[in-house]
Order: structure tokens, then C-alpha cells, then sequence
């Protein structure tokens, strides 16, 4: 079902309450080190700001359990959106209360405020419908933007929905338009590749795919459990091992649908995962005792190269190795850069995936690179996400003028 977008609405002389997903990685000083999402909210900011709007934007950041966490507080956000927009961002040190609606009813067309961590209070997650409706008292039209957290039904992604027209924003329409329809209406050959260090956290998105995929490729943590359903040593390497019959369950169906299902033909080792560690690849997908598995090796890259090669469509979610650490990132890198070779549609599911496509510095090479982790990987599941669900449908009339009836 489409959704109504920020496009839909005449938005001039309203406040636009905006759901951003601002979860963004910190060092210690609290630096930014990472505002891949913030740059990708400023898309719909400037359009709503270029309507005479104000706009009141609204993240949560980490996990700080409904209570005030000082190191969470959203200001090294206010300061890098101030230098991206380029004007003042006006920054709350609340997200709801009687001080926060007085600031905001004077905020004016052009002008940009930006509410504090919303999960400093509890409500937040619970979804309370009173907090959700005192956040939505702050604007008059809601927009989310906020792919990242769409997996979450709390009161700023799903409850706030119920209280005002709420529509997507551009980044969420662009979320939404290449996941789905990558998935709904590949061109084919379509090209699943997954990673990552677990099974268990693909077993749904893999059961999925398998409905609509015409090859899948299997590397990282995770390959290891399913060489050892099919028999084979794996020395030291994390296997799990209360997956290994659903991963022999999952190759049976790969190969009653006739899916080729590539799993690594050799390995990158070590005796130790340490940053240095002597690694060394061996000449079968066997791994002997006392070593560890930690990246594909060669012969599965050349593997998985042919299989890309003919493809028209990829996905891709989850690194092929420990892409973190430098001489274990070699498959991973290899990968990305067999794709940013081919002209074809490439979709990245976020997360880890994307930082290690920020690490080659290869992003522009890719088609899209979702925003969204534990969002993209449910959308691939085949999931409703909730903050998407609420929005309003695009059957719905088209819907202009001014005043609270939009
Ligand atoms: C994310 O980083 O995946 C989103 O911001 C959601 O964060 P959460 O997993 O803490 O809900």
C-alpha cells in the first residue's frame, strides 16, 4: 500500500511535528562519528521549511530506559543539523511539558526546534496514548522520517499517528520504494546476499527471500552453523548449535525450490580474533581444529562473483567477515567492490552492512543504502512495520487548504 508523503499535503503556515531517526553513533566525547542520518533527514526539513512551515523534529538516541542519561542528550545533534541547514536550530531540553509548547508556539515559518531524547520518559516506548497526544499538540501535521525506528510501535512512531494527518516523509518514501519494491518486483536474476555473525537473526529474512530469490549467497558468522548441518569441520568457529537442524531444514527447502544456496567454499582463519592476528586461508570449506573462521577466502569470492555477475537485482544485508577489523574485512571488501562494478540495482540493508560500505568508501556505488538496521532486516522479513502502517494510505483524497481539517 502506498503512502501519503509530504508531497500530499499543503503544508504553508503549518508546524510540522517531524520523526526523525537521529540515533547516530557517539565516541566518547561525544562527537558524532557517524551522521549518515542526519544527512539523510535534511531532504524533507528543507522542503517542509521551504513551505513557510516550522518544524519541530523529534528522535530518540541509545537506549536510556526511560529516565534522563545526560550523555544522551540530543545537542551534538542541534549542532551538527545547525551547521548542515546552515541556520539556527532551537534546542529543547524537554520533548513535552508546559515550558516546551510555550517555546514552540513562538517558533515561526522558517524556524527549526528540535525536542529532546523522547526516550528519557518512559511513555515513549510504552506508547502511551496521553504522551503521545501531548506530543501531538506541538504540531499540526505529522510527518515520519524516521525509517530506522519504524520497526517500533512507540508513542512518537505509531501512538502521535492517531492524533494527526500523518504522512511520510521523502526519505521514508525512498526507504519504502526501494525495499519494497526490490523485493515485491525484482528484476531477475534477483541475488540475495546475506552476512552477518548469526543465523538466528536471518532465519526469518531468509525464509522470506527464499519466496522470491533466484540464488542466495551465505557468508559470514553465520555460514559456519550451516556447514556444520551439512557435516563439515569448522575448528573453533562460533557455530550455533541449537540452529543447526533449522539450518539443514532451510537448505532442504533452498533445494527443493531449486534456489542455489552458495555457501563459503573456503575460509580466512585465525587462532585468535585479535586486530594483527595471523590469518591464513585454507584450500577447502574444512576448518581444522584450534582455528577460527573469520571471512570468506578466494575461491568462494570467485564463487559468488559468477553468480553476481548475472544478476539484475541485489540485496544485500550482513558483512561476509569481521569487517571491523582490518585484514578480516578482505571478503567483504571484495563484495562491495564486485558490485559497485555492475550496473545493476543494489540495495543494501543497513546497519553493519552499510558501515562497512562507508569503510571502503563506496556508497555512491550502490543503488540505496537503507538507514535502517533492525528496520530494514524486519522489512526484508516480510514484516508490517508499525510506524509505516499508521500513515495514511494513498487512496485516501488528496488532501489541500489550511487549518487543522487537512
Ligand atoms: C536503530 O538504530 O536501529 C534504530 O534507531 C532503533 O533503535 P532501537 O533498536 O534502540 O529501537
Amino acid at each position: 500500500m502506498q503512502k501519503q508523503t509530504v508531497r500530499d499535503l499543503d503544508l504553508k503556515g503549518k508546524r510540522v511535528l517531524m520523526r526523525d531517526d537521529f540515533n547516530v553513533p557517539l565516541d566518547e566525547k561525544r562527537n558524532i562519528s557517524d551522521d549518515t542520518r542526519i544527512r539523510a533527514a535534511l531532504e524533507t526539513i528543507q522542503f517542509c521549511l521551504k513551505q513557510e512551515t516550522s518544524v519541530v523534529l523529534m528522535s530518540h538516541l541509545g537506549r536510556p530506559d526511560g529516565k534522563v542519561v545526560e550523555e544522551l542528550r540530543l545537542d551534538p545533534v542541534a549542532r551538527q543539523l545547525e551547521k548542515l541547514l546552515g541556520k539556527k536550530v532551537l534546542k529543547l531540553n524537554d520533548c513535552v511539558g508546559s515550558e516546551v509548547t510555550g517555546q514552540i508556539s513562538k517558533l515561526k515559518p522558517g524556524e527549526v526546534a528540535l525536542l529532546e531524547n523522547l526516550r528519557f520518559h518512559p511513555q515513549e516506548e510504552e506508547n502511551d496514548p496521553a504522551f503521545a497526544k501531548e506530543l501531538a499538540a506541538l504540531g499540526n501535521v505529522y510527518v515520519n522520517d524516521a525509517f530506522g525506528t519504524a520497526h517500533r510501535a512507540h508513542a512518537s512512531t505509531e501512538g502521535v499517528a492517531h492524533y494527526l494527518p500523518a504522512v511520510a516523509g521523502l526519505l521514508m518514501e525512498k526507504e519504502i520504494e526501494y525495499l519494497g519494491e526490490t523485493l515485491a518486483n525484482p528484476k531477475r536474476p534477483f541475488v540475495a546476499i546475506l552476512g552477518g555473525s548469526k543465523v538466528s537473526g536471518k532465519i526469518a529474512v531468509i525464509e522470506n527471500l527464499m519466496r522470491s530469490v533466484d540464488a542466495i549467497l551465505i557468508g559470514g558468522g553465520m555460514s559456519y552453523t550451516f556447514n556444520k548441518a551439512k557435516g563439515l569441520s569448522v575448528g573453533g568457529s562460533r557455530v550455533e548449535l541449537d540452529k543447526v537442524q533449522l539450518a539443514l531444514e532451510l537448505l532442504e527447502t533452498a533445494k527443493k525450490k531449486k534456489i542455489p544456496f552458495v555457501l563459503p567454499k573456503d575460509h580466512r582463519i585465525v587462532q585468535k580474533i585479535e586486530k594483527g592476528a595471523e590469518i591464513q586461508t585454507t584450500s577447502s570449506s574444512v576448518i581444522p581444529d584450534g582455528w577460527i573462521g573469520v571471512d570468506v577466502g578466494p575461491q568462494t569470492i570467485e564463487e559468488y562473483k559468477k553468480v553476481l555477475q548475472t544478476a539484475k537485482t541485489v540485496i544485500w544485508n550482513g558483512p561476509v567477515g569481521i569487517f571491523e577489523i582490518d585484514g578480516m574485512d578482505w571478503g567483504t571488501r571484495q563484495v562491495a567492490e564486485i558490485l559497485a562494478k555492475l550496473n545493476i540495482t543494489k540495495v543494501v540493508g543497513g546497519g553493519d552492512t552499510a558501515a562497512a560500505i562507508a569503510k571502503f568508501g563506496l556508497e555512491s556505488a550502490m543503488t540505496h543504502i537503507s538507514t535502517g538496521g533492525g528496520a530494514s532486516l524486519e522489512f526484508m522479513e516480510g514484516k508490517v512495520l508499525p510506524g509505516i502502517a499508521v500513515l495514511r494510505d494513498r487512496e485516501n483524497q488528496r488532501i489541500v487548504g489550511a487549518g487543522k481539517d487537512l
